[in-house]
């Protein structure tokens, strides 16, 4: 493959060292030179029926989306912007798990690739050095109605994990409010990174992970995101809606839920929500 810092479909389809991933019969993946979010256009394809394993990417996002309803910064060629549609038998309880074996994919794939080994914040922020380099949206877009084809032709509620990871971004790029919250690989490792060998890689380790849930072991799962996480063991402060918990991070449950120990000695399984962890002076980051 020639080294590129621009993604090209052709280069990533003939490097795809996967079994199903960005294989899927009878679709092609895309790459769009702009969309508005690239798991707005995998859903779009699994409403049409697109089976497992199809690979949407964008070069540039328009209204790229984070979790908790934030946007996401897509400036052009400066980082992947990239969606997975799955299609898993899974409830919408099981979704954690999901993220959190694609946080994990990440992590690996960007310790095969530049040689830097990431952390995980619950649910699923990669950081490196207390900044966000890349996070993870997993979503199951509403279900055809029962009787259209794609509903008879696809079986399996869909799954889309979309993944951004900032590569090579200009600091004039950079929204004011994230200037000191996030981080990029290039700036990182100070080498350059070639983005569709990085892709092509994290397909390959998404893959292992989500098989790791498909074949049952979810126990393999949650030991690498456990050795991967600097939630574990910290003070967390969490959000959900206008509820907030502080307590210590003690595990990971099963279905990929943060067990906490509040102050009064109750554990809780979060579910959803957003963390913050305390840091050594005491605020939370
Ligand atoms: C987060 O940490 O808040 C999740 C960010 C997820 C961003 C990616 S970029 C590709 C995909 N398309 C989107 O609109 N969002 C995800």
């Amino acid at each position: 493959m020639i080294n590129n810092s621009i993604l090209s479909l052709d280069a990533i389809n003939k490097s795809l060292a996967t079994r199903f991933i960005g294989k899927a019969p009878g679709w092609s993946n895309e790459l769009w030179e702009k969309l508005d979010s690239t798991n707005n256009r995998a859903s779009e394809l699994a409403s049409q029926g697109a089976p497992e394993g199809v690979i949407v990417m964008a070069r540039q996002q328009t209204a790229g989306r984070g979790r908790q309803g934030r946007s996401w910064t897509s400036p052009p060629d400066a980082g992947i912007y990239v969606s997975f549609l799955l299609r898993p038998s899974i409830e919408q309880s099981k979704l954690p798990i999901y993220t959190l074996a694609a946080g994990c994919a990440c992590v690996e794939a960007i310790q095969e690739y530049c040689g830097i080994t990431m952390g995980l914040k619950w649910v699923n922020d990669l950081v490196y050095a207390g900044k966000k380099i890349g996070g993870i949206l997993s979503e199951i877009p509403s279900q055809p109605p029962n009787n259209s084809p794609a509903k008879i032709s696809a079986p399996n509620c869909a799954l889309i994990i979309g993944i951004g990871l900032n590569i090579a971004l200009d600091e004039r790029q950079v929204p004011e409010e994230l200037v000191n919250r996030i981080d990029w690989l290039e700036r990182i490792s100070g080498q350059s990174i070639d983005p569709n060998l990085l892709l092509v890689c994290l397909a390959k380790h998404l893959e292992n992970m989500y098989e790791l849930i498909t074949s049952n072991q979810i126990p393999n799962l949650l030991a690498n995101w456990k050795k991967y996480s600097i939630t574990l063991g910290r003070q967390i402060k969490a959000t959900t809606g206008n509820s907030t918990v502080e307590g210590l991070a003690i595990d990971i449950a099963e279905d990929g839920g943060l067990i906490v120990q509040t102050k009064d000695n109750n554990c809780i399984t979060l579910h959803a929500g957003e963390i913050s962890i305390r840091t050594a002076e005491g605020t939370y980051v």
